[in-house]
């Protein structure tokens, strides 16, 4: 059995999948970390520090995403779902992915549209309504932000890992590749699988991706075709 299955595609998506749809990356010029510094509004430090900010900043992040609509990226990536088994593995906390019809989509840093009980950690769905202090969880937590902050655990890295490490064909979209350990996820594709990399910027394309230069809804529906076109066969990734 090959370690690859060509019928199996990660998505690994960063806010730039969503930059067309209207929400701010972080790094980019006009990002949010060249707008608040991050230690303010997205560590604990924060929180403990001025928690009535740090429920505004997602507060209007919150409302932002609410608003936004899925772009063709996001749709094209749904559109695999057809042909393919597609697991999305996004850093992003918007529900993009979802509201373009993708149907398995892992968050390893949380979700805008949960809040959870400070102490607790007991979540709730929150949907775009913002979250105020002195609002508390069923066992009289503060809530905060289902969002997983600087300093705070990644979530489901092993079960992303184990996705990349069976993908036949991994699509990286919209991310800077810069914050770990999320961005370490992209070395256990296998060598064999097809790797695409899709940003206008990269620092350093990670090894083995084929990296096409441009936005996210001009690449992405161009990958997610020529994937379709081939159909669940073998995959055209590099030879074992
Ligand atoms: N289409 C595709 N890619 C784009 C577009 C676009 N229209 N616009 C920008 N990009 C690319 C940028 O070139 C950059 O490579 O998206 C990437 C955005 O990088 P970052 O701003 O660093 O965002 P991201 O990689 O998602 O950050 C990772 O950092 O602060 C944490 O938790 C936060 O999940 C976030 C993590």
């Amino acid at each position: 059995m090959p370690s690859h299955d060509p019928r199996r595609i990660v998505i690994f998506s960063g806010s730039g999948v969503s930059a067309e749809s209207g929400l701010p990356t972080f790094r980019d010029s006009g990002g949010l970390w060249r707008q608040y510094a991050w230690e303010e509004v997205a560590s604990p430090e924060g929180w403990r520090k001025h928690p009535g900010v740090v429920q505004a900043f997602y507060n209007e992040r919150r409302h932002q995403a609410a608003e936004a609509q899925p772009n063709a990226a996001h749709r094209a990536i749904a559109e695999l779902e057809k042909s393919f088994d597609v697991v999305v593995v996004t850093q992003n906390v918007d529900d993009l992915h979802e509201r373009a019809g993708s149907t398995k989509v892992v968050h390893v840093h949380g979700e805008l549209a949960f809040a959870r009980g400070e102490h607790s950690g007991l979540r709730q769905r929150v949907g775009a309504a913002p979250i105020h202090m002195g609002q508390r969880c069923a066992q009289g937590s503060q809530l905060r932000p289902d969002i997983v902050w600087f300093g705070e655990s990644v979530r489901h890295l092993e079960e992303a890992r184990a996705y990349f490490s069976e993908a036949g064909r991994v699509l990286v979209v919209g991310t800077s590749l810069s914050v770990f350990p999320a961005a370490s996820l992209v070395h256990a594709a296998p060598a064999a699988a097809d790797k695409v990399v899709v940003a206008p910027e990269l620092d350093s394309p990670p090894a083995g991706f084929d990296w096409m230069r441009g936005k996210a809804t001009e690449c992405v529906p161009q990958v997610v075709a020529r994937w379709l076109r081939e159909g669940a066969g073998a995959s055209q990734g590099q030879p074992e």
